[in-house]
C-alpha cells in the first residue's frame, strides 16, 4: 500500500504498520490491559445511526467552526502525542504544518521531540500546547510561562495520568527505556530498513526538546529520565488547575475528564473547555468511552464550557455524531500518528483531507448545510423512539390539482 492508494484511516494504519518496526507500531496502536477501552471508544460511536433527511437544499455546505474566538476550517483537531519524533524524525513539525495548512488546531504534546518554540515558529496560528502537572511545580510554571511568551493560542492540562497504564503490548515487546537491542528488536529494525536508516541518521532516540532546560545533562536519555522522575505526579490535586488558571490568561482546556462532577469542578476552577477523553484507551482500561459520557457532561456544565471529544474518532460520521450530542469538535491521535509515520507531512495532509471530505459528505447526506443544523434530532439511537414530529410537519394531504 502507498499513500496514493489510501482512502481511509484504516489504510493509514496499514501504511504505518508497513513502515514501522513492530515495537514502534504497537506503541502507537495499543491500549492497556485487555484493550477494552480501545474497543469501547469505537463501539460508542457505532451505537448511533444518523437520520438522512432529503429534499433540503444542501448545494452549499460549510463545516467551519469557531472556538475560543478563532475560526477553523473543520470541527477536528490533532490530539497531543508525545515522542512523535521516534516514529518519524520531525513528526511534530510535520503535523503542525499539516494542521496549519488545513486550518485546524494541532495540540503539541509537552513531551514532544520538537520544541514548542520551533513548532510555534512554524505554525503560530493553529498550535495549541498540552502539559502535565509536574512534581516540582517550578517546571510546570515555567512551561506555562514559555507558552505565554510565545502567545500559544490554547493551553491544555492533561489530568488522566496519575500513574502510567498497563501497556501490555509494550511489556511484551520490550519497549523500555533505553530500548534493549534484543535479537528480536534488531530483526524488526532490519525488516524496516527505511525507518532504521532515518532513526540512525538522526542520532537514535530523539530528545524531548521541551524538557532540555530542566535537565543538567542534555542527552536524550538524561532528559527522558528527568521527565520520568517528574511525571506522573500522583500527589497533585485540583490545586494544580487553580495554579495554572492563575498563571495562564488565555483559553484553558482540561484533558482527560470523564466524570460529570469532575467536569463541573473544571468549570468552577475557570477552565474554558474540556477534552472528554480516556487517553485513547491508554490509561484506565475500564473507563467509559468519551462519547458515552458526553451528554451527561453537557448537562452538568451547561452551555458555557466548550466540549471536545477525543478517542476512537476514525470517520467524518463520528465527528458529526459527537457534534449532534453537544461537542464543539473532535480530536484524534492515532490516525494522525499513523499518517505521519507512514508518509510524513503529505500523509498528515491527506488524512485531514479525507476527514474533511467525509464530514462534507455526511452533512450533505443528512440534509444539514452547516454544523449549526446538527443536534439530537439527527440521531437515531437503537432502543430510543424516533423524535416526535413538530406540529408544523404533521402529515397533511396536499390537494391534487386538476390535471391537464
Ligand atoms: C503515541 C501516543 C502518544 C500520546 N501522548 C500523549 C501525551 O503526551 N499527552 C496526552 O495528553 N495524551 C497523549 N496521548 C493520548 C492522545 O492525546 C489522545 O487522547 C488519544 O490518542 C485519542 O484516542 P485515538 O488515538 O483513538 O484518537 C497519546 C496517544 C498516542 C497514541
Amino acid at each position: 500500500m502507498n499513500l496514493r492508494s489510501v482512502v481511509n484511516v484504516e489504510d493509514m494504519r496499514h501504511l504505518a504498520r508497513a513502515a514501522l518496526p513492530k515495537i514502534a507500531f504497537d506503541f502507537i496502536d495499543g491500549g492497556v490491559e485487555d484493550e477494552d477501552g480501545l474497543a469501547a471508544n469505537r463501539d460508542a460511536f457505532r451505537q448511533y445511526r444518523l437520520f438522512p433527511r432529503y429534499l433540503v437544499d444542501v448545494s452549499k455546505r460549510d463545516q467551519s467552526m469557531e472556538i475560543f474566538g478563532q475560526k477553523y476550517a473543520s470541527p477536528i483537531g490533532i490530539s497531543p502525542m508525545g515522542i512523535a519524533g521516534f516514529f518519524r524524525p520531525g513528526a511534530d513539525l510535520m503535523l503542525a504544518r499539516a494542521a496549519a495548512e488545513a486550518n485546524i488546531p494541532y495540540i503539541l504534546s509537552g513531551s514532544s521531540c520538537d520544541s514548542i518554540e520551533r513548532v510555534m515558529a512554524a505554525a503560530p496560528d493553529t498550535t495549541w500546547f498540552q502539559i502535565y502537572g509536574t512534581k516540582d511545580v517550578a517546571i510546570v510554571d515555567d512551561l506555562v510561562r514559555r507558552a505565554s511568551a510565545l502567545k500559544v493560542k490554547v493551553l491544555a492540562l492533561t489530568i488522566d495520568t496519575p500513574i502510567l497504564g498497563g501497556r501490555e503490548r509494550n511489556m511484551r515487546n520490550g519497549f523500555t527505556r533505553p530500548i534493549k537491542l534484543t535479537p528480536g528488536v534488531v530483526l524488526q529494525g532490519l525488516l524496516r530498513p527505511r525507518w532504521t536508516m532515518d532513526f540512525l541518521r538522526n542520532g537514535g532516540v530523539p530528545t524531548m526538546e521541551n524538557w532540555k532546560p530542566y535537565s543538567e545533562k542534555q542527552d536524550a536519555n538524561s532528559v527522558a529520565d528527568l521527565f520520568g522522575s517528574q511525571t506522573p505526579a500522583p500527589a497533585q490535586t485540583w490545586d494544580i488547575l487553580h495554579r495554572i488558571r492563575r498563571l495562564w490568561s488565555g483559553p484553558l482546556l482540561v484533558k482527560g475528564v470523564l466524570h460529570p462532577e469532575d467536569a463541573l469542578l473544571c468549570a468552577r476552577a475557570g477552565a474554558d473547555g474540556i477534552i472528554i477523553s480516556n487517553h485513547g484507551g491508554r490509561q484506565l482500561d475500564r473507563a467509559p468511552a468519551p462519547l458515552e459520557v458526553l451528554p451527561d457532561i453537557r448537562t452538568a456544565v451547561g452551555s458555557g464550557v466548550e466540549l471536545i471529544v477525543d478517542g476512537g474518532v476514525r470517520r467524518g460520521s463520528d465527528v458529526i455524531i459527537a457534534n449532534c450530542l453537544g461537542a464543539r469538535m473532535c480530536t484524534f491521535g492515532r490516525p494522525a500518528m499513523f499518517a505521519v509515520a507512514g508518509a510524513g507531512q503529505p500523509g498528515a495532509e491527506k488524512l485531514l483531507q479525507i476527514m474533511r471530505r467525509q464530514i462534507d459528505m455526511i452533512l450533505t447526506q443528512i440534509g444539514c448545510a452547516s454544523l449549526r443544523d446538527l443536534g439530537p434530532q439527527c440521531l437515531a439511537h437503537p432502543g430510543r423512539l424516533p423524535p416526535a414530529l413538530p406540529a408544523t410537519t404533521q402529515p397533511h394531504r396536499v390537494p391534487a390539482t386538476a390535471g391537464p
